[in-house]
């Protein structure tokens, strides 16, 4: 076939498959066989191998998949994305409906719709393509998902008219995985022993961040568009824009309903609460928007939400059934959260075959006994728990779930410290789970950032016996992970395969461990998984105290000066430290170069030379780290006891009355923080 003649094909075979994908997957009125489909996709794909400057960035062959993200841009909404306005009773949908009526009148109409559980998206059309697909984020900027996004296929890359919609706007809807696509991808991972995803939401929100296309394609995302958005639009209203807009190709829901008043948005509510068991996909709720525009522009809206709509969330799901055991999970540092196992129950659309148990008092306080029936329910929280317990239909003699005396992983005796809800395994260098559990936080995005080590190759480490801490990772030698084996299944095709670690994935790993170097030390410092000790917390202590030597050196009181740290944090920090074997660790991470400091020490002035410090109290502009910081990065010297050979005392809020007495007995000069500057200014 000559050029011009495949250029023609190209543009009949994109219109035709189009048609068939809207007629599939938007209206589910397929008009030909799937082996006829197949045929045509089979020609446009080679026609477009043949005449590769012919291939179109929205052809339908990008359904398919095979673009590869590496990084997702950023990129601002054009209009931000808002969140709506939560109720939960019917009380509150009367309030709201009072509230619109004192500002529009009795003249207006709603729309209901339902309120699908996935990833909101914003897909930008330009001239009848689509141009761009950018998540929430925080609903200023999101990322920039277009490629993936382009193999969903009810999302059209070209649109059937153009009707008298403008040049530029954006239909905003929501990605979510259906059901039985969500059952099947959590089956392939379990088999690959990777961690399944909790509930469809999560899983469509993680497909969408798969750098691989093709997976994405795989995983049979859907859609459901519910708002247009632009200027010019056609209609003044929101129910005919959405209805133009499936004319042009999107998906919207069948179920989008006018509801003349608020009785019949009650019945709309009504109608959904029972039968949403019936959908493929979850639903949280109904949306309840004002249908003209000019009525939504009159309402307006609040610092997060608009002011014409607002979403009905329905009452959490329960379901009965039975308390098969108790298993044990040993998190990274140890803590033992006992979870119900089952008889596998199907819940707000999905199998449930465990629940949460928190902690041993909650078993108790539910008075669980093995073969109880029990009422399960799924919160927001991912995690179904049990509520309730049908003490009417416990077995005869029953027994009581009696929480484990020792880790099912090592072995070792539980402990449960005194004032504390958790069990703990105290073995923390031994037990498996922990020692993955450590290495794992330790290598995630939020600590070290050494992703290349995620899916399941950190265990394989440890199977072989290459790293038992996190300080053995930066020993690990192309040698030793060259040719490690890993068996995975695919999950486009369902098969299995063992994979050996490449050349290239194991640069990829060398070279994330040593890029990890230069991670800062607030990082590197949440990264060592002290108890208690998150993100923010690290960041205070790192401020603080500017390095990890005078945090070693601190005390349990200058500890409690951070703002943030309490006892308990305190408390974990100091016997962490007491650890010898944690102290090796930070030695050897420091001879591999991770920074242990934030701002090395290095001297600004001479200006405070010869003269000797006691800083003592609280301040307001600074921590009493920051104020000896200073003070030594200028010459001064830092006591901690008052003497005559003390030059100055700085002295904040709450200085004890006992070093105020000494300092007018010795006749030393009290200064406060701004006569502190001062010092450092003229002196
Ligand atoms: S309208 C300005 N309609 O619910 C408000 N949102 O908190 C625009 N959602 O993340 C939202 N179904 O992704 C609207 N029929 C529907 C919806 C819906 C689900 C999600 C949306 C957003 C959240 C609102």
């Amino acid at each position: 076939m000559n050029f011009e003649n495949a250029k023609k094909r190209i543009e009949e075979l994109t219109n035709i498959i189009n048609k068939h994908n809207y007629n599939y997957y938007v209206l589910a009125r397929p008009e030909i066989s799937d082996y006829k489909y197949d045929m045509l996709m089979k020609e446009l794909i080679e026609l477009e191998k043949q005449y590769p400057e012919l291939q179109d960035s929205n052809s339908p062959t990008r359904k398919v998949g095979g673009q590869v993200t590496k990084d997702f841009a950023t990129v601002k909404h054009k209009y931000p994305m808002l969140s709506l306005g939560n109720t939960y009773s019917k009380k509150e949908l009367q309030e709201f409906d009072n509230r619109v009526r004192k500002i529009i009148g009795n003249k207006f109409e709603y729309v209901c719709e339902l309120k699908f559980d996935g990833v909101a998206i914003g897909l930008i059309y330009e001239n009848g393509y689509i141009a761009r697909a950018v998540t929430r984020g925080d609903g200023y900027q999101g990322d920039d998902v277009t490629n993936n996004v382009k193999t969903i296929k009810s999302i059209p890359l070209k649109l059937f008219q153009k009707h008298n919609m403008p040049n530029i706007f954006e239909a905003r809807g929501e990605i979510f995985m259906p059901h039985k696509s969500f059952i099947m991808l959590n089956k392939i991972k379990e088999k690959n022993n990777e961690q399944p995803f909790a509930n469809p939401r999560n899983a469509a929100a993680g497909s969408l961040k798969l750098q691989e296309s093709k997976i994405v394609a795989s995983r049979n995302l859907d859609s459901y568009i519910y708002n247009i958005l632009g200027e010019n639009l056609p209609y003044d209203n929101h129910f005919d824009n959405l209805m133009l807009a499936k004319k042009m190709g999107f998906k919207t829901s069948e179920f989008t309903a006018k509801c003349k008043d608020l009785n019949h948005v009650f019945e709309y509510i009504s109608h959904w609460e029972k039968e949403r068991k019936k959908l493929d996909y979850d639903i949280d709720g109904v949306v309840i928007k004002i249908n003209s525009h000019k009525q939504q522009e009159k309402l307006g809206y609040t610092a997060k939400s608009p002011r014409w709509a607002i979403a009905y969330k329905f009452p959490t799901e329960q379901a009965v059934t039975k308390l098969l055991d108790v298993a044990y999970q040993i998190g990274r540092t140890g803590a033992v959260t006992p979870v119900a196992v089952l008889k596998p129950i199907q819940l707000s659309g999905t199998k449930v075959k465990r629940a949460s148990l928190y902690n041993a008092d909650k078993i108790n306080e539910l008075k669980l006994h093995i073969n109880d029936t029990v009422i399960v329910e799924k919160g927001g929280e991912i995690i179904p728990k049990i509520v309730e317990v049908d003490f009417e239909q416990r077995e005869k003699n029953a027994s009581p779930v009696i929480f484990a005396t020792n880790c099912p992983e090592c072995n070792t005796a539980l402990v449960r410290n005194k004032g504390e809800a958790l069990h703990y395994c105290p073995n923390q260098k031994g037990c498996p789970p922990q020692i993955l559990g450590k290495i794992e936080h330790f290598i995630s995005r939020k600590a070290m950032n050494i992703e290349s080590l995620g899916q399941g190759r950190t265990e394989i480490l440890i199977k072989n016996n290459l790293v038992k801490n996190i300080a053995d990772l930066y020993d690990l030698t192309f040698e030793e992970l060259y040719g490690l084996e890993k068996t995975i299944v695919n999950e486009l095709y369902g098969t299995t395969k063992k994979i050996s670690f490449k050349e290239k994935t194991v640069n990829n790993i060398l070279n994330s461990i040593e890029k990890s170097k230069s991670v800062p030390f607030e990082r590197v410092l949440y990264a060592l998984g002290i108890r208690y000790v998150g993100e923010t917390v690290a960041k205070k202590i790192a401020l603080h105290f500017t390095s990890i030597d005078s945090l070693i050196k601190s005390d349990f009181n200058s500890l409690l000066e951070i703002p943030e740290v309490g006892e308990k944090i305190a408390g974990s920090i100091i016997s962490f430290f007491q650890d010898n074997e944690n102290i090796k660790i930070i030695n050897r991470l420091k001879s591999k170069g991770l920074q242990f400091e934030t701002d090395k020490i290095s001297k600004k002035s001479d200006r405070l030379d010869g003269k000797i410090f006691v800083v003592s109290g609280v301040f307001e502009k600074y921590s009493r780290q920051q104020l000896k910081d200073t003070i030594e990065k200028h010459g001064g010297k830092i006591t901690n006891s008052i003497s005559a050979k003390t030059t100055y005392i700085v002295a904040g809020n709450n200085m004890g009355p006992e070093k105020r007495k000494k300092a007018e007995e010795l006749n030393i000069s009290l200064i406060n923080e701004s006569e502190f500057e001062n010092l450092l200014d003229n002196d």
